[in-house]
């Protein structure tokens, strides 16, 4: 289990987005530790994507701020995000679905030699290389990614996110479109990440899921954060609990310690 011995490579700190009268974060405060897998549930509306948003820098939040390794910033932009470290896979996968799978992979990142010409050949050997890490079967790297299943898609989004670099991917319902095997792989994939030592945020409705591999659960309701607890310290009633707001408010921190900063 993971001890809190380590400082955190993110730290999300009283955090607020509003949405006209509509309140989509509310005092969010939460830590995200390397080599974890961090689930983010809650109902529809809750906040969930807002949240990550704010941390991919797809959005700024109106108040607090987010600190990365010794920094703090108010807000950040998409490069700015993916240049300390911090990836997403969004819920719509934001490919371009008439490219095939090198170009999406390498898009706006494309390998140039002799300072203009686009290094193809490169990009095919990188792509295959990071792919099949990923254990991701595309048998063509020339297929427009319109043409994926859904797996296959997830897994050229995630390849990009790592060609990206970086040391926190984050991922918005990743198989909720998913079929049995194919949500396995991408399950699989997240742990593998997960294993070789990224913070891995995934935010699901699917609380067999979030049980089967993540170690912490932040619960968001209404744009807050109703608790964040050790997966193995609850059962999955109680985090519905929690989610329709059934149940105390608490905050478990990591080692299921009450921790009044997280
Ligand atoms: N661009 C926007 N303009 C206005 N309201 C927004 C915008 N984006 C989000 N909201 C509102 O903010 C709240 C939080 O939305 P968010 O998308 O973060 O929820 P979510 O937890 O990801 O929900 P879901 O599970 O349905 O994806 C919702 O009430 C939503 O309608
Ligand atoms: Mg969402």
């Amino acid at each position: 289990m993971i001890t809190k011995t380590f400082d955190p490579v993110v730290r999300v700190s009283h955090l607020s987005k509003s949405y006209g009268n509509i309140t989509a974060l509310r005092d969010v405060s939460l830590d995200i530790y390397t080599g974890e897998i961090l689930a983010i549930v809650g109902d529809n509306g809750a906040g969930k994507s807002t949240l990550i948003k704010t941390l991919s820098g797809a959005i700024k939040a109106d108040s607090g701020y987010i600190q990365v390794g010794e920094q703090s910033y108010h807000f950040l932009s998409p490069t700015k995000a993916i240049r300390l470290g911090i990836s997403a896979v969004y819920q719509d996968l934001a490919l371009v679905d008439c490219r095939d799978v090198v170009c999406n992979i390498f898009l706006g990142r494309e390998i140039v030699k002799a300072g203009l010409l686009i290094d193809r050949r490169k990009m095919e050997k990188e792509a295959r290389r990071v792919l099949n890490s990923l254990q991701v079967n595309i048998p063509s790297l020339k297929t427009p990614v319109g043409l994926l299943s859904g797996g296959q898609r997830q897994g050229v989004a995630v390849a990009r996110a790592i060609i990206q670099g970086g040391n926190v991917i984050i991922f918005d319902e990743p198989t909720a479109a998913m079929g049995v095997q194919e949500s396995a792989k991408v399950i699989r994939l997240m742990q593998e990440l997960a294993r070789t030592g990224m913070a891995v945020v995934v935010i699901s409705h699917n609380l067999h899921h979030v049980f089967e591999i993540a170690q912490r659960i932040c619960v968001l309701r209404q744009g807050q954060i109703a608790a964040v607890c050790n997966t193995m310290d609850y059962q999955p009633n109680q985090i519905v609990e929690l989610i329709m707001g059934a149940a105390h408010i608490t905050r478990a921190g990591m080692g299921g310690q009450i921790d009044a900063a997280n």
